[in-house]
């Protein structure tokens, strides 16, 4: 297994994952770390039909919560019904935070200025999410040019299609559910010779992040999913309830740098022998159990210094980046890219955590070298200052790109 390491930063923050106390609470941090990819495996690329299906907004009843304000993420149901209740959703966004079941993209400014995609051109958004970059790499690319908009997560992908059909973006974008490890294959049932952009933004969404079913979040109870793509076959119950004991050390170390490794493995083994382990509220539980913490004391410490890691986080991360295989499908993407991008074409990389990052960095070096790059950015691109205040999420997010030849060698 490889071993890489992530930035206690990018831990903390979790740009395109944290699950800070709910739904719509991005302003205070502490949340699951995002950044993955999914299995190389699944690449079989299902293109979804091009026209948008009709969609009469049925009128759905209010769940009942208690008090005066939704608090979980079901009882949103203003936000989760943007064209119904906007003046809801702007409201949540002027409190600087981000409404349920949408997702603010990171450094699309920085994204256009480095990809810089033209009128014409054809760009592979290779997790296009909730559909903000691909938003501004359409108008960009204009009607003449084409957008491959590629998601591994079918339910956010048809929703994204048809927020992007009532934008009026119909005829220059094809949506693939695919993994990006797939751009190479579109290219051949695009019938394109390469793409001038490739562009992906690692992580999980904040939609996915958010709803607790999916099982991403250490905040709130739900089942111990934490697929992106629902055809890939372990859950991370399935992952814990299999593992041995070292092999669960071994990865909660190298993909997370957890410090109680071992200690948390062994609980692991030793509370899955009573009862499996099928909840995310299960594992929080065992994990304070196996870090001799009780939430009162983690609340002590939160309250003490507001940058404490979540105890969970770094085995949350670990299990994620397991099921979603996230590190082959970036090493993946890393290696076909030069051969899928047309001469003097750009790729980007949003990452959120330093192992990522490397690889990134790592590769487009070695392409420099080899000539399959003519130019590479030498550091990281950051969001600024204003950006990581009024988006906390994108606070750990590294941008790097490459610029092929202009002249095939
Ligand atoms: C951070 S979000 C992207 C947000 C998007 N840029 C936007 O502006 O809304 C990451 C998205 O990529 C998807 N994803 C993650 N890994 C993927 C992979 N290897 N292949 C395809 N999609 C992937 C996730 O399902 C998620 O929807």
């Amino acid at each position: 297994m490889a071993t890489v390491a992530f930035s206690p930063a990018a831990l903390r923050r979790g740009v395109c994952a944290p699950v800070p106390g709910g739904a719509s609470s991005s302003r205070k941090q502490s949340g699951t770390i995002a950044c993955g990819t999914t299995s190389t495996k699944p690449v079989g690329t299902t293109m979804l039909s091009k026209e948008p299906s009709k969609r009469p907004h049925p009128h759905r009843r209010r769940p009942r919560y208690r008090g005066t304000h939704p608090r979980r993420f079901e009882e949103r149901y203003k936000e989760l019904n943007p064209q119904d209740y906007p003046e809801a959703v702007e409201r949540v966004r002027a409190r600087g935070h981000t409404p349920a079941g949408t997702h603010v993209p990171v450094m699309v400014a920085e994204v256009m200025a480095c990809l810089r995609p033209m009128p014409g051109e054809i760009v592979a958004d290779g997790t296009v999410g909730y559909g903000g970059h691909a938003t501004e790499f359409l108008k960009r690319i204009g009607s003449n040019g084409r957008l491959l908009a590629f998601d591994v997560d079918e339910r956010e992908l048809e929703r994204t299609r048809q927020r992007l059909a009532d934008a009026g973006f119909v005829n220059n974008v094809r949506f693939h559910r695919s993994n990006f490890a797939g751009i190479g294959k579109a290219l051949m049932m695009e019938q394109l010779d390469g793409y001038d952009v490739i562009f992906a933004d690692l992580g999980v969404s904040s939609m996915q992040v958010d709803d607790p079913s999916r099982g991403f979040s250490y905040k709130h109870d739900g089942p111990l999913d934490m697929r992106m793509d629902q055809r890939i076959r372990r859950t991370a119950a399935d992952w814990l309830g299999e593992l041995s004991e070292e092999e669960l050390a071994a990865a909660l170390r190298d993909l997370a740098d957890e410090a109680d490794a071992g200690r948390i493995a062994r609980q692991v083994i030793e509370s899955r022998a009573v009862k499996p382990i099928k909840r995310t509220g299960q594992l929080v539980q065992i994990i304070f159990k196996a870090k001799r913490l009780t939430r009162q004391r983690w609340r002590e410490r939160a309250a003490e210094d507001q940058r404490e890691l979540h105890p969970a986080a770094r085995a949350f991360q670990a299990l994620r980046v397991l099921v979603n295989d996230e590190l082959s499908s970036l090493r993946h993407l890393l290696r076909i890219a030069p051969s899928c991008l047309r001469p003097g074409g750009r790729i980007g990389i949003i990452s959120f955590h330093s192992g990522e990052d490397r690889l990134i960095a790592r590769s487009f070096r070695e392409g420099l070298q080899s000539g399959a790059y003519a130019s590479a950015a030498d550091e990281p691109i950051r969001p600024g200052h204003q950006e990581r205040y009024d988006n906390p999420r994108s606070a750990s997010a590294m941008l790097r790109w490459a610029q092929t030849p202009h002249v095939r060698s």
